[in-house]
């Protein structure tokens, strides 16, 4: 029978606060949802930085939007997944918004609403404890917690073919990993031998580079500010590393590798001035994709007869264009076939060190933490 259910879980209670793991109480599944007992979850900026800032999100708020974990219960109209089902859990979209209806979800007009207020749309919320009710639905999931509530349009079931081990760490492809090899493989589409330069070498840019070596782009060029990240990147899929240390003109360097300008570039710094080097570093018809979350109010300069004479164009992109569906699937079918090794990117942490998993990753000691929930 669906009754509520005690969960622990880490809450944030106030802006720029810590995590604090808590006992909460989960209500039952309404008709359309599911019931995942989460096994693990991945950390993703977008997490911190909700934490770090002022942001117009209600606390006390459960975050997390990369959990993969195993379906406990359904409600009675849900037919996608049953009690049992591994599955991975992905951003959440209204399904009826022109954007939903033209197959680009990520666009949704309430994506917002439907993503950072950890509120259904009716404005309840599933989760409470003794002094009032918790927000929960962050990215249709609050993954940072034992049990959550999810619906059918964000979870995709797992094939049986993945190993347990495998499966505990998919939860980055809900969001990170789907970002960055999207970015390049639904977006920006490099062809066979056109060079691409991604400017951050975190989870998702790594992502990026993994999805562009995947699918014979070349030159790859990895820039960022941490020596250990770029080595890494050379190690699955990147060509070159420039460290961007101030002292290295990275533009002179790009030419070097790409006398006629890049092809594509991805930024996923956040950084406007970093962005804008990666419109420069483009030559004609180049395409340059941005995903970071920067703060609000950020604005570009741009060459505008640089880019209207060269045909380069710009584009901002949500969740990679992924449809978790079809896209996190494929994403699997690469990793088993060695061509998307996501998993050198993963380091675990119990869910009593999350503060820790963040720590590390803000400092970039780790690039996707993974949190595994006790038990
Ligand atoms: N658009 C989306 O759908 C979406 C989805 C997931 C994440 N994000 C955002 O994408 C961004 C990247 O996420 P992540 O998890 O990879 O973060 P991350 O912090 O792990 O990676 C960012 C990288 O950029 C590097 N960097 C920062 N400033 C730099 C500079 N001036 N020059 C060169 N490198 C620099 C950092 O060293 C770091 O390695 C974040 O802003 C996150 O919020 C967006
Ligand atoms: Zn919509
Ligand atoms: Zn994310």
């Amino acid at each position: 029978m669906n009754t509520s259910l005690t969960v622990q879980a880490a809450v944030l209670d106030a802006p720029g606060g810590l995590l604090s793991l808590q006992t909460l109480e989960l209500e039952a599944p309404r008709d359309h949802e599911i019931r995942v007992r989460v096994v693990a979850s991945g950390v993703c900026h977008t997490d911190i930085a909700v934490m770090g800032r002022p942001f117009p999100v209600d606390r006390p708020i459960v975050l997390g939007h990369e959990g993969a974990g195993v379906v406990e219960s359904v409600g009675r109209a849900v037919t996608k997944v049953r009690p049992g089902d591994r599955v991975v859990m992905s951003y959440n979209f209204c399904g009826a918004c022109p954007s939903c209806l033209a197959r680009a979800p990520s666009y949704c007009h309430y994506f917002f609403g439907s993503n950072f207020l950890g509120q259904r749309a009716d404005g309840s919320t599933a989760l409470s404890r003794q002094d009032g009710p918790v927000r929960h639905h962050f990215f249709g999931q609050s993954s940072f917690a034992t049990h959550c509530l999810c619906t059918e349009r964000n979870v995709v079931k797992v094939p049986d073919s993945v190993p347990d081990a495998l499966f505990e760490i998919l939860g980055p492809l809900g969001c990170g990993m789907q970002t960055g090899a999207g970015a390049i493989v639904n977006v920006l589409r490099p062809g066979l031998g056109e060079s691409v330069v991604v400017f951050g070498t975190g989870a998702v840019g790594l992502a990026g580079i993994m999805a562009a070596h995947a699918i014979g782009a070349g030159p790859v060029i990895a820039v960022d500010r941490v020596r250990s990240r770029l080595d890494l990147a050379l190690e699955i899929g990147a060509t070159h590393t420039l460290l961007a240390d101030g002292q290295t003109d990275l533009a002179a360097e790009i030419r070097k590798i790409c006398p006629h300008g890049a092809n594509v570039s991805l930024d996923t710094t956040a950084v406007s001035s970093v962005l804008r080097q990666a419109i420069d570093c483009l030559g004609p018809l180049g395409r340059c994709g941005f995903v970071g979350g920067a703060p609000l109010g950020s604005t570009l300069e741009v060459d505008v007869r640089d880019m209207m004479l060269h045909g380069k164009s710009l584009r901002g992109i949500v969740e990679g264009d992924s449809n978790a569906d079809v896209f996190i699937p494929e994403l699997i079918r690469m990793q088993a076939q060695g061509r998307f090794p996501f998993e050198k990117l993963v380091r675990r942490y119990p869910l009593s060190e999350i503060q820790a998993a963040i720590d590390d990753s803000r400092a970039g000691r780790t690039i996707k933490p993974v949190v595994m929930m006790p038990g």
